[in-house]
């Protein structure tokens, strides 16, 4: 039983995996936060609140306590307005204009597991895998419903938060913040983690001593963005990899976000996460409800690495879609570094038959493949072959692929429309804009209005129209800029502020219509690269283009920054050539293949350039990638040297029984009288025998993870080991 009901200091009490959730009813039912930390036995920790006398925080009419202030108490969901001038968790604006509410507890309810909910991105687990807590507040002078979602995971640190307005009264409400979570911990000793990025830079890790006042990521993009991560952590100043606490904060959301920490004047921390309010509202109708997005929770004291592992099982195992949780990935040959817009039939022909025999499984074709789409200024929008390049349609390069025992996967941008393209001749009232204001355009395109039902429906027909048509097996889904003049000619003046939120609900509905229609097909999510890899993303599609730098030395601060949020499996990383197309830079081939291997791997490159050797290369990585897939799809990850704390990087992955592993090490720049590396593995069992297959030896865990390995002296830039490791 995960969550429990404590009626003598009715309190609940909240176990995910080895944490522990506390929070209690206070006098006239208000919600205070306890505890969140170390799993604990059931117990009554109302000792751990007590009300205190404190200047300038006011204390409400009805509080029995002349001491009380929710100023000066943490809380589960605070709104503004009667004693808390902190930020509040929820903002509503009532018809008379006023925008205090007071929300108190009503009655719970718990539930086992926690099932699907249409159009909606969440964790979701069977009733041996969860229970959700849901507490019932109200507002009584406003006639308004909350409730506070706990879905608590019973064999993982990790619990999901949501919560739901009803309106109950006879007169629209607006809403106008409405974070999925508030979390108030008692203190502030914490370095704030954030993934900040930039394209072809995204995830990179950054970590910095909380102070005074709001630290936050945002996106006001429309998307989640290259920028912004929708994630931040808060680690004990001296949390490593393997030890330490470390409170982390994911929110499972597409669109604007808004993930804060806010430490107060008596040292104490709130954390916030949801939509971001900026440019939000919602007019929530009598009767009408709205549900936030779900944000992920884990503690751990067990360090960074306990928490990335924890959220790898959570989202591979309750968050991916489920038919490829287990299954293998293609590995795949994308044509865009190829090619880019300049192919025509024969040369894709060419570029399939020399990929033939190397053990790759898809061939990818990229962006070009449409009515006209020459170049980024036109097209997109008229999904159908293009006539001058593709005579023969998809037909023959299908067939193609075929005979060269390859699969087809294609490349669509479904959101966007060219101002040069068909679509925008018929329908120019489609592209998002404010009439009477120019368009403002990115990649020389704009986007499509998907809240307005007929362009979801238009979507929807135009790629099933192709995946109908054609035997494809592999999608891969782009969306290359960010919104603009965010407006829908088919919202009333007072509805605009739901643009970006709609837009959002808009594409849910159309990647679940599609991925259930199609669920042969595996489906990748990309935004220039990473611009939109976030948690609701992989809920429909379970892996993503990672980055469009795929530089090998890149890639690695790339990686080793995703892997702090996701698995491996969700990241896609293709071997490219050198020198390479987005820094110049030339790295060794090998070191290529190894940084790509460790996520759902494949090419980006042209087969025919290949020399001999390298085709030899190609065809053995491919081998040894099949035989550690099982690794890379459920294995646990280690990271081992940081890549932003010198010019080495290491990482390794272990299989959950302990007796298959394999190890990455990588140098950047080379240096004169080099230091013996003494690298320590991580993750194996200490009293088991390992066989390290490159180095014909064996050794005892407790060898490998205690003493190390002195690693060969390296010779020459952007070298790589790796190890193979059985027991
Ligand atoms: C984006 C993607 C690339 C490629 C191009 C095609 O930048 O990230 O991988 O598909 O679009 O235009």
């Amino acid at each position: 039983m995960s969550i429990r009901f404590l009626k003598e200091s009715q309190s609940f009490f909240l176990t995910a995996g080895d944490s522990s959730y506390v929070f209690k009813l206070h006098e006239n039912n208000r919600l205070v936060s306890l505890y969140y930390g170390k799993r604990l036995p059931p117990c009554d920790l109302s000792h751990l609140f007590k009300a205190q006398p404190r200047s300038f925080s006011p204390t409400p009419a009805d509080a029995i306590d002349p001491s009380f202030s929710p100023d000066a108490t943490p809380q589960e969901y605070p709104f503004f307005g009667n004693g808390d001038f902190r930020l509040p968790a929820g903002k509503l604006i009532f018809e008379n204009g006023s925008f205090i509410s007071d929300f108190r507890y009503v009655s719970h309810t718990i539930r086992k597991g926690q099932e699907a909910i249409p159009y909606f991105p969440q964790t979701l687990g069977s009733a041996e895998d969860c229970e959700t807590l849901i507490l019932h507040l109200a507002d009584e002078t406003a006639g308004m419903e909350l409730n506070l979602y706990y879905t608590v995971y019973e064999n993982l640190n990790a619990i999901g938060r949501k919560a739901e307005w009803i309106n109950r009264s006879e007169k629209a409400v607006q809403i106008d913040r409405a974070m999925s979570l508030s979390l108030d911990l008692p203190d502030d000793g914490f370095d704030f983690l954030q993934l900040y990025g930039a394209h072809c830079k995204e995830r990179h890790l950054e970590r910095t001593a909380l102070h005074h006042g709001m630290q936050s990521v945002e996106s006001r993009r429309g998307a989640s963005g290259h920028m912004n991560h929708p994630f931040i952590a808060l680690a004990r100043p001296d949390t490593t990899e393997e030890k330490g606490e470390v409170y982390a904060f994911h929110l499972i959301y597409s669109g604007n976000h808004l993930c804060l920490a806010d430490v107060d004047q008596f040292d104490t921390v709130r954390v916030q996460c949801g939509i971001n309010p900026f440019g939000f509202g919602w007019e929530l109708a009598p009767g009408k409800s709205f549900m936030t997005p779900e944000c992920v929770m884990v503690y751990t004291d067990a360090g960074l690495g306990a928490m990335s592992r924890t959220l790898h099982d959570l989202y591979r195992d309750h968050l991916a879609p489920s038919a490829y949780r287990n299954a293998s990935r293609p590995i795949v040959i994308n044509s865009w570094e190829a090619s880019y817009f300049d192919f025509d039939e024969e040369k894709l022909f060419q570029i399939i038959d020399s990929a033939a025999g190397l053990g790759i499984d898809t061939f990818v074709l990229d962006d070009g493949w449409f009515l006209g789409r020459n170049n980024d200024f036109t097209s997109l929008g008229d999904w159908t072959p293009d006539p001058v390049k593709l005579p023969n349609g998809l037909t023959s390069i299908i067939a193609r692929c075929k005979q060269n025992g390859l699969q087809f996967g294609i490349w669509f941008e479904p959101e966007m429309i060219s101002q040069k393209s068909k679509l925008f001749e018929l329908h120019p009232d489609w592209a998002v804009s404010v009439p009477g204001r120019p368009f403002t355009e990115s990649r020389h395109q704009l986007v499509l209005d998907l809240t307005r039902e007929d362009v979801q429906n238009f979507i929807i027909s135009a790629v099933s129209d192709i995946l109908n048509q054609y035997e494809i097996s592999y999608v891969k889904w782009d969306m290359n800029r960010h919104i603009t003049e965010c407006y829908s000619e088919t919202l009333p003046p007072h509805r605009q502020q739901e643009f970006s939120h709609r837009y959002i609900l808009g594409l849910y509905k159309i990647l679940e219509t599609l991925t259930n229609a199609f669920q042969d097909v595996l489906f990748e999510g990309c935004s220039g690269g990473g611009g939109r890899f976030d948690p609701a993303i992989l809920y429909y599609m379970p892996q993503i283009w990672t980055s469009d730098d795929s530089d090998a030395v890149e890639r690695m601060k790339i990686q080793y920054g995703t892997s702090l949020a996701y698995p491996l499996s969700a990241m896609t990383a293709h071997v490219s050539v050198a020198p390479n197309h987005q820094v110049g830079r030339v790295t060794p081939f090998t070191t290529r293949s190894d940084v790509a291997m460790s996520c759902s791997f494949g090419y980006e490159l042209d087969p025919r350039k290949l020399s001999e050797e390298e085709r030899e290369e190609v065809r053995k990585n491919n081998q040894y990638y099949r035989q550690i897939e099982p690794l890379v799809l459920h294995g646990d990850f280690y990271r081992l040297l940081s890549p932003f704390e010198g010019r080495t990087c290491s990482w390794m992955i272990v299989s959950k029984d302990k007796t298959k592993a394999v190890m990455w090490y990588f140098e950047s720049l080379t240096v004169p009288a080099p230091p013996v590396k003494r690298l320590r593995l991580a993750g194996l069992d200490p009293d088991r025998t390992y066989h390290i297959a490159e180095l014909g030896q064996s050794f005892t865990g407790a060898e490998l993870m205690y003493a190390g390995l002195n690693l060969p002296l390296l010779f020459g830039d952007f070298k790589s080991i790796r190890y193979t490791i059985t027991a």
